[in-house]
């Protein structure tokens, strides 16, 4: 299948002329704070997960980007530190699958090198995190975030519909600690019909292990609500499990309390276990939209600013940078941007509920890197 069969890759924006940067702190139209990057180094994964690229569309006749598309390692250091003269203070690097991108380590070397104020991770699926842990680490990786939606292999393996074991994941998340990458966030997608069951086992699971390796705080299980990102995986509401049933599951076998945000605008609500040994958190897009607060950008694969994870169109910015604009220009260009942004599309399809028209077209999670 080709992409004009599925015209889903993102057009960018009639570009207009920006306002000039006046250095002043950056706001978009609601006030909202320029503050997390994410980074998407590659449109390619070496999964399948039926809820983010299903197979029966991305298939062997799927056309991933071509390495002359692709923004170099050389220009996303450029554009990393003009985002954070403006006031980026995060830098999350995703994909599809990060660690598929040649060279990797050389990328979080040279951001970290030149942007050590800046807290720097990466999201993986963890099936090659067990051969770079330790390289990443070595560039200058702090810490890490691992997606894991099963515990049982068969689940796992019909998940991420992928030749590859459970056991590769694990392996990677334990490279990573021994690394020592630390927390180790891992992300759990909860789909109703599939590992909602596995809620309570996932916790109990990384609770234990931290506790095994004297250090609580290390390994963070996060139960993100299954989202309608994109439109290829075929999403529904009863597909959904809210977040406060995870925290009634989780709640019913341990002591639970809520826990304060780490920084403002966080996407997941912590909770702890009241005897010391650990936390987890929820992302509730679905059920309680967090756009209030969002202080997320997002930088494609091709070099196209996304504001909105459900976007339906990018503003190019890879067009400029090779055109040899000065640094003035770009900065400029991304400064409007962010100001003429209104995006609020989770807060939106929660108040409208079942009357909700999604956009015809959503940029897909893998290509914007969630
Ligand atoms: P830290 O708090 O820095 O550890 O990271 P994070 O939670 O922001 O990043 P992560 O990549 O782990 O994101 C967790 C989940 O939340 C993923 O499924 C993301 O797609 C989702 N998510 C992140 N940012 C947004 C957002 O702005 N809007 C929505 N709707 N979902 C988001
Ligand atoms: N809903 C919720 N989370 C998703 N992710 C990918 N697709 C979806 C979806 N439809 C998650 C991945 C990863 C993060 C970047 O986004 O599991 O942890
Ligand atoms: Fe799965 Fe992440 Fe790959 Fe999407 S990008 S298929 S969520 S591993
Ligand atoms: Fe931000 Fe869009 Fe997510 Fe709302 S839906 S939190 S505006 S990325």
């Amino acid at each position: 299948m080709s992409r004009k069969v599925f015209p889903i890759q993102p057009v960018s924006a009639p570009r207009v002329a920006a306002p000039a940067y006046d250095g002043a702190a950056l706001a978009d139209t609601l006030g909202r704070r320029l503050r997390d990057l994410r980074i998407s180094v590659t449109d390619r994964c070496n999964f399948r997960c039926v809820y983010c690229m299903p197979r029966e569309v991305y298939d062997s006749s799927w056309r991933f980007l071509p390495h002359a598309e692709i923004l170099s390692f050389e220009e996303i250091l450029r554009l990393a530190k003009l985002f954070a003269g403006l006031g980026v203070q995060k830098i999350r690097l995703t994909g599809g699958e990060p660690l598929m991108r040649k060279d990797l380590p050389r990328l979080v070397e040279l951001l970290a090198t030149h942007l050590p104020e800046v807290d720097l991770t990466l999201t993986t699926n963890g099936a090659l995190l067990g051969r770079h842990a330790r390289a990443l680490a070595q560039a200058g990786l702090k810490r890490i975030t691992v997606s894991l939606d099963s515990l049982d292999d068969a689940t796992f393996r019909q998940l991420v519909d992928a030749d590859y074991p459970l056991s590769s994941v694990l392996e990677g998340i334990e490279a990573a600690a021994a690394a020592g990458l630390a927390p180790i966030k891992i992300n759990m997608v909860v789909k109703r019909s599939v590992n909602a069951h596995e809620v309570a086992a996932m916790a109990r699971h990384w609770r234990a292990r931290g506790l095994a390796a004297g250090r609580p705080e290390l390994y963070i299980p996060r139960f993100i609500e299954y989202m309608d990102v994109g439109s290829t995986n075929g999403w529904r509401m009863d597909e959904v499990l809210p977040s406060r049933e995870v925290v009634a599951r989780i709640g019913a076998e341990f002591d639970i309390e809520p826990a304060e945000a780490n920084y403002p605008g966080e996407v997941a609500a912590r909770w702890r276990y009241r005897d010391g040994s650990g936390e987890f958190g929820v992302i509730s897009s679905v059920t309680q939209a967090f756009c209030r607060d969002c202080n997320r950008l997002r930088l494609s694969t091709e070099g196209s600013l996304y504001t909105c994870l459900f976007a339906g169109q990018g503003h190019d910015l890879k067009t400029l940078l090779r055109s040899g604009a000065a640094d003035s220009t770009l900065v400029n260009e991304i400064a409007g941007v962010w100001r003429a942004r209104e995006d609020r599309y989770s807060e939106l399809r929660g108040a409208a509920g079942a009357d909700h028209e999604a956009p015809l077209r959503k940029v897909e999670m893998s290509y914007i890197g969630g």
